[in-house]
């Protein structure tokens, strides 16, 4: 089957079984590789993008149920030369060990500030609640989505 699917403003054709994760075809096919193949199965949040404007985990989510709305992962958040606040944020806070849950974290926080621009500690702490961690990073990750919330532009 044939696909077409709109990510980071680019629209593209993709070959693919109907089944086929769309976590594969972002790594795979279009060689995005800010998603994470973390457990495979829903459940660790490494592979989260937005897809139609919803956090989605694009490991459980197949090619034939993406539809037609707009995909944003992590690089098309920002560029090196201008990254998005919460992008700088979590450098600037060192947010990160190994940095393997930093794509899903900062999808996560992305959703959470679209929707609320000022949340308070908790509120950031429940978003990121199924956002799974396992270096104990998640103090500076909610210091950098607190800095991130400071900027005006996002
Ligand atoms: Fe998709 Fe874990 S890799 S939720």
């Amino acid at each position: 089957m044939t696909y077409r699917i709109t990510v980071n403003g680019e629209s593209h054709e993709i070959a693919a079984a109907p089944e086929t994760p769309l976590l594969y075809v972002l790594r795979n096919d279009l060689g995005l590789n800010g998603p994470k193949f973390g457990c495979g199965l829903g459940q660790c949040g490494a592979c989260a993008a937005s897809v139609g404007g919803k956090l989605t985990r694009t490991c459980a989510i197949a090619l034939r149920d993406v539809g037609d709305g707009p995909i944003i992962t992590l690089e098309g958040l920002g560029t090196p030369q201008r990254p998005h606040p919460l992008q700088k944020a979590f450098i600037d806070e060192q947010a990160a060990q190994c940095g393997y849950c930093s794509n899903g974290m900062i999808m996560a926080a992305k959703a959470l500030l679209d929707r609320d621009p000022k949340p308070s500690d908790d509120e950031i702490k429940d978003a990121l609640a199924d956002q799974l961690c396992r270096c104990g990073t998640h103090n500076r990750i909610v210091s950098a989505v607190r800095r991130a919330a400071l900027e005006p532009v996002r």
